[in-house]
């Protein structure tokens, strides 16, 4: 079977040894050097250009280097008969439960604050409430929001989540669909987004959903830049409406050097490292992948593109 390998952000690098050891019975070509294509079967990617995957006449599988599609899903010309797999790694859902408990821990204990008290030379003391009175509320709650909702619950948290499905995990509160948003905003002081970018998603994170969370409530942004209105978010923190934000994720990438979030004071920016994907962990789930599809088995995590996701 012929591999190939094609990413906007990074070369074959470290991806080459990592797939090589998990599958050294496939060939692994990287664009540009792609040979005949009527010979590639399978195509890893992160953001191909639009057209790339449509010149490869024998494609069955695209398989995304993340845990995203989006990045595949925007191309009008992908074949649209072949399946997409995501990416789940256990590795990349440790990674996002360390990003999103250190994040809400860091809001919760006030650490923003105290950061700049010390700038100011101020003692004050600030006592947060205890976890169990600090709400916090993850938008979705698939493979990593509810890894992290577990987390947090482990925390002595009060989590809910909201999904379009209802969900049943131990102590977490489950919202779903339209009709249930509100009510979970209502209660929701530290907000955690982790959904799939699609197109009833993106936007998300604009003024509607902030006017609906308590006044001071805070918001961490993990999923992608296209959920967050980003002039909603700058005017919810002037008024005070949000507190705090922590973006990792953003419209374009990286963030220009010229951006206002780069020095507002209420805003963390981490340069999209919640969950960044290991090569060498990744090799593993993505040469399980290829097994199935030499064996003619289907794909666990293969993602349903009407639902964009
Ligand atoms: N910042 C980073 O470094 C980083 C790293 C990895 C991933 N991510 C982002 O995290 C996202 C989530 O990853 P995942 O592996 O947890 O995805 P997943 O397992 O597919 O889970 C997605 C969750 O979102 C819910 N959802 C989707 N559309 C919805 C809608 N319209 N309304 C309400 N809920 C909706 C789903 O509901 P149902 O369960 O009912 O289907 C599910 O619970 C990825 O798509 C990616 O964008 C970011």
């Amino acid at each position: 079977m012929i591999l190939a390998f094609y990413s906007a952000n990074r070369g074959l690098g470290a991806w080459e040894p990592a797939l090589r050891q998990a599958m050294p019975e496939v060939e692994l070509r990287a664009a540009p050097d792609l040979g005949d294509l009527e010979e590639i079967e399978a195509a890893l990617v992160w953001r191909p250009p639009p057209g790339w995957l449509a010149a490869l006449p024998n494609l069955k599988l695209i398989l995304s280097q993340g845990a995203g599609v989006d990045h595949i899903l925007t191309d009008p010309l992908r074949p649209r008969h072949v399946p997409i797999v995501r990416l789940v790694d256990p590795y990349m859902t440790r990674s996002m439960v360390e990003y999103v408990t250190f994040q809400v821990l860091r809001l919760h204990l006030k650490e923003p604050e105290f950061r700049r008290q010390q700038q100011d030379h101020v003692w004050r003391q600030l006592v947060p409430p205890s976890a169990r009175d600090r709400r916090i509320g993850i938008l979705g709650l698939g493979e990593l929001g509810a890894a992290c909702a577990a987390a947090l619950v482990a925390l002595g948290f009060d989590v809910a989540g909201w999904s379009r499905s209802p969900k049943q995990l131990p102590c977490v509160t489950s919202f779903a669909g339209e009709a249930a948003f509100d009510a979970f905003l209502a209660r929701t002081d530290i907000l955690v987004c982790l959904i799939p970018l699609t197109a009833a998603t993106r936007g998300i994170l604009g003024r509607a959903t902030f006017d609906r969370l308590p006044r001071g409530a805070s918001v961490i942004n993990a999923g992608r830049g296209g959920h967050l209105a980003e002039a909603d978010l700058l005017a919810a923190l002037a008024s005070g409406q949000i507190a705090e934000a922590v973006l990792d994720v953003f419209e374009t990438e990286p963030l220009p050097a010229d951006h206002a979030f780069w020095d507002h004071p209420r805003i963390v920016v981490t340069p999209h490292v919640a969950a960044l994907t290991n090569p060498v962990t990744a090799a593993e789930a993505i040469a399980a992948n290829l097994r199935r599809l030499a064996a003619g088995e289907d794909f666990p995590d293969r993602i349903d593109p009407d639902a964009g996701y």
